[in-house]
């Protein structure tokens, strides 16, 4: 006989989602993600955000530009409307339940699991032999921390779907190893006109922080005229903008560019190609770069007052990891009870 299977309904709804410390943060970050992290938090439902800097540095991070890139990270994600007094804002590090439950993840997770992540393929290539240990157990890093706090669902870029996939089996097999209905088996929010904003240069691949090149991506300390610059210069065809989506199948270079348009709009795709079908991209790309300037130049004046004074950041991240331990904790006490780990030292 098969246990029902646990679905987040029988949990209390509660978001968590992270984003890397790894480099500045791009366009692709805030539509995928960012933007859609402060929606969930409007509708009133609890958050929790991370800067996930015990994944940075599963590649190499100068320490300095570390501690100075998950500042700007909150920064950010406070200028875009994330408000800590209603979401909890946190960096990894500073709460070790991630770490501890982590551990415990890598021993529940299976190496033929974690040999199919193809982030970790596209990321070690050639070189598996020489990446770090960190990076092949990753994702049972990010399943402990979202299930330290049980949340229910991930907002998310469609680049994590198979990490979050994971995060579910790992949350089934520990609830069948222990025979118990402890974890709930997250979903995904994988919504919006851009869950996948890809480069400016090349519509085959992702936007990235970590691309070589600056052009292939809007940053958010991006200025207004590099915003505009990038746009502009940014790869096309020579066709006008067709009647309907079905015209931009195999045109990824200016599907990418109307689904910034869309996302940065609040419109659908189907709508901004219906606006300007018969359209050249000298009459897209300047309206389009106008619309990025009106959304994100707000976003980049208040990342740079905040940045202005890091001690009140730091206050903020760690008034955000005390929430977030309070929450952690108990689930954690638990987890070691589950699995049989002796708890008999006084505090
Ligand atoms: P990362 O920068 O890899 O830590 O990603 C943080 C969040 O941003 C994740 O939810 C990603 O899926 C999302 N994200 C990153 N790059 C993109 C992109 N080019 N398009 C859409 N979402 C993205
Ligand atoms: N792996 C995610 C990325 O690279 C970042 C991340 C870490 C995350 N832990 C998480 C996202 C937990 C959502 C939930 O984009």
């Amino acid at each position: 006989m098969s246990e029902p299977v646990q679905t987040p309904q029988t949990f209390t709804p509660r978001i968590f989602s992270g984003i890397q410390p790894s480099g500045g943060l791009t366009l692709g970050n805030y539509l995928g993600a960012l933007k859609r992290f402060v929606e969930k938090q409007d509708e009133g439902i609890e958050t929790i955000y991370c800067l996930v800097d015990m994944h940075a540095i599963t590649v190499w991070q100068d320490p300095e530009k570390l501690r100075q890139q998950t500042r700007e990270g909150a920064a950010a994600f406070i200028a875009a409307g994330i408000d800590p007094a209603r979401s909890i804002l946190f960096n990894q590090s500073q709460v070790t339940a991630h770490a501890e439950l982590g551990w415990i993840f890598n021993c529940v997770a299976r190496m033929g699991w974690m040999s199919r992540m193809t982030q970790f393929k596209d990321k070690a290539g050639k070189n598996s032999e020489n990446v770090s240990l960190g990076l092949f157990a990753y994702p049972a890093l990010m399943a402990a921390d979202i299930l330290a706090y049980k949340a229910t669902h991930v907002p998310v870029g469609e680049d994590q779907k198979q990490h979050l996939e994971l995060t579910r089996d790992i949350a089934i097999k520990f609830n069948n190893d222990y025979k118990v209905n402890f974890f709930p088996v997250t979903e995904p929010v994988i919504e919006g006109a851009a869950t996948r904003v890809m480069s400016l240069r090349d519509g085959s691949k992702k936007m990235s922080k970590s691309d070589p090149s600056d052009q292939s991506r809007i940053n958010l300390t991006d200025d207004a005229d590099a915003i505009s610059a990038k746009i502009r210069k940014a790869k096309t065809d020579p066709e006008p903008l067709p009647e309907t989506l079905d015209g931009l199948k195999d045109r990824p270079e200016a599907r990418n560019l109307v689904n910034i348009y869309a996302a940065l709009s609040g419109q659908s795709a189907e709508s901004v190609v219906a606006e300007f079908a018969g359209a050249q991209f000298g009459t897209f790309k300047p309206r389009l770069a106008e619309l990025a300037v009106a959304k994100l130049s707000p976003i980049t004046t208040e990342m740079n007052r905040l940045m202005r004074d890091p001690a009140e950041i730091d206050r903020i991240l760690g008034r955000g990891a005390e929430q977030a331990e309070a929450i952690a904790r108990p689930i954690l006490n638990d987890v070691y009870d589950i699995v049989g780990m002796i708890r008999s030292r006084q505090v």
